[in-house]
């Protein structure tokens, strides 16, 4: 397996840079699908949770929530939105009770560089659900690695609190994409600085679906996403239950 990588300073910008306007763009979508399939009991995971954007979208629909995220900084700025927060991998889940209606937004399952280790993730939230369970998650496209993470120009974004540079790069033959992440937020009064890299893979629909299934899990909608509404499709997002499960 691949390390993880977790989120360092950055998690302080990308709050405030892309998770907001992320989760302002998916939150429709959620509330369809929430809303298409009731559930019987109204528990909620967010598998790398990140800030915990999600969270409060659920509690108002009723839930309670817990996050799971790799990452102290991310789990760290989650703390104003969540109250149940943990620690830890999605390859190895530190849980043992199952939940309704499991989340894993913003690509975050394409932080995962081997085809091993997300078929590793898929049976560990298998693993937390039972025949009333939903899990709705989404991953980019793989089209976008070559169209956007291989522009030239960087993502430039600012705000009172932040600078933020993100510069990527592609390469198809291994499939990856990697960015480096550079500029500043503004923390408790005090300006840190922001340098990291992150990569990413990219994973075809059928590879997912395979490992989906490898995982006892059945996929009952895929859906192509466009969230900036830019007339392209950027993620597929993907609605699944546990094979064995009575629900539609
Ligand atoms: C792009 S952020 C998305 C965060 C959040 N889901 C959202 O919608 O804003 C990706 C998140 O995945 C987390 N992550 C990456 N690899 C992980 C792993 N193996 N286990 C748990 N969390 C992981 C990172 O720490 C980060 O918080």
């Amino acid at each position: 397996m691949s390390a993880a990588e977790s989120y360092g300073a950055f998690a302080y910008a990308y709050d405030q840079a892309l998770g907001q306007r992320y989760f302002r763009a998916v939150r429709r979508l959620l509330t369809d699908v929430l809303d298409r399939y009731p559930s019987e009991s109204m528990t909620h995971l967010d598998v790398c949770c990140g800030t915990g954007l999600a969270m409060p979208f659920f509690a108002s629909r009723g839930f309670v929530s817990t996050g799971v995220d790799i990452s102290p900084v991310m789990l760290n700025v989650a703390r104003k939105r969540a109250r149940r927060l943990v620690g830890g991998d999605t390859r190895a889940l530190p849980l043992r009770t199952t939940f309704s209606r499991i989340t894993c937004l913003y690509d975050s399952l394409n932080h995962l560089l081997d085809a091993r280790d997300l078929a590793a993730a898929f049976r560990e939230i298998a693993g937390v659900m039972d025949g009333d369970s939903l899990f709705i998650f989404d991953m980019n496209h793989p089209e976008i690695y070559p169209e956007v993470w291989g522009l030239k120009e960087p993502f430039v974004d600012e705000g009172p609190d932040f600078h933020l540079e993100i510069a990527t790069t592609y390469r198809r033959r291994e499939g990856l994409g990697r960015a480096l992440v550079t500029g500043w937020a503004a923390v408790g009064g005090k300006r840190i600085d922001i340098r990291e890299r992150h990569t990413q893979r990219s994973y075809e629909r059928d590879d997912i679906v395979a490992a989906l299934t490898g995982a006892g899990l059945l996929p009952i909608e895929v859906r192509e996403f466009d969230p900036w509404v830019e007339g392209r499709t950027v993620k597929l997002v993907f609605v699944c239950r546990k094979r064995d499960s009575l629900l539609p």
